[in-house]
């Protein structure tokens, strides 16, 4: 990975934080994403130590604000000529229904609204840096069909409900995505990490978030499928794909539905206000 650029969201904590860990390992320069500036500084000299690499960077950004996606955006192009690789990692799950800053549920706009978003904003530097990747992290909780008459989930609010439906966004704006860019030499696929003991059930309460951190897996096992696809050359021409425990697996028939993704795609356009 030297001399490649990888972008990563959400790596202050959990598998995006293993993921940067290990790509920096590799040789990458790894540039952060964080809401919160002194956790990204924490992750940033915590990379530095464990890796010896300091080739890492850190920006500024709210995933749960539009503006604040631009405004990261503007401040990578400012800074880097290139993109190799951008891991669209962060998400949450929230057990009360929360809005995003531009009033959007909170869930579908920072699982699935932001990654469209970054993405779209940066095809241009992926496409002028190719062979550049697309990583985007699903769950095997992915479920139901695109709710387009409440795709705020005004009616019927649960929390691993939203949860999942982001996931399936996220899987048909992969797969479609992956259509668009044929030819340009960037890919884009899906990651499912697996059951991971991060700080991802953190809403869950006490008790439940306990739970999960015991049944679960470590976060460095559940990175090593976005770390493959981030650095094998296995994977270097597939593209569209969903992968689990590094092997690419068909997934339900509601994934694969296009005409659901182009109508998905045309609506995320206006919320996002490209
Ligand atoms: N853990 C699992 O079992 C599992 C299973 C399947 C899929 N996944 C997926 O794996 C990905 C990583 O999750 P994880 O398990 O590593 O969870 P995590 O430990 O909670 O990490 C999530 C990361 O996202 C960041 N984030 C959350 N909301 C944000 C916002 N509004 N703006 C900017 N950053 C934000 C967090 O930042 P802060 O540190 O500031 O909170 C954190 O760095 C997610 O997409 C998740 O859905 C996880």
């Amino acid at each position: 990975m030297k001399g490649k650029i990888v972008l990563i969201t959400g790596a202050t904590s959990g598998i995006g934080k293993e993921t940067a860990r290990a790509l920096a390992q590799l040789g990458a320069k790894i540039v952060i994403t964080t809401r919160d500036a002194r956790s990204g500084e924490q992750t940033k000299q915590e990379l530095i130590q464990s890796t010896k690499n300091d080739n890492i960077d850190v920006l500024f950004c709210d995933l749960s604000s539009f503006i604040s996606i631009r405004e990261c955006c503007n401040e990578f192009l400012k800074r880097y000529s290139s993109l190799h690789v951008l891991i669209n990692n962060a998400g949450i799950v929230e057990y009360h229904r929360r809005e995003s800053k531009d009033g959007i549920e909170n869930t579908f706009a920072v699982n699935y609204l932001a990654p469209f978003l970054m993405t779209n904003l940066l095809l241009d530097i992926l496409k002028k840096s190719a062979p550049s990747r697309i990583i985007n992290l699903t769950s095997g909780l992915h479920s139901g069909t695109i709710h387009f008459d409440d795709l705020g989930f005004n009616h019927g609010f649960s929390g691993m409900k939203v949860y999942g439906h982001s996931k399936l966004a996220i899987i048909l704006f992969t797969r479609l995505l992956a259509d668009q860019l044929k030819g340009t030499g960037v890919t884009v696929n899906c990651a499912n990490p697996g059951m991971s003991a991060t700080n991802l059930s953190r809403d869950a309460g006490w008790f439940s978030a306990k739970i999960f951190k015991l049944l679960a897996k470590e976060a460095s096992i559940g990175a090593q499928t976005p770390i493959y696809l981030a650095s094998s050359s296995e994977v270097e021409t597939i593209s569209g794909e969903y992968f689990e425990k590094k092997a690419a697996k068909t997934t339900n028939k509601e994934t694969y539905d296009m005409d659901a993704a182009k109508k998905l795609w045309e609506i995320s356009k206006k919320y996002v206000g490209l």
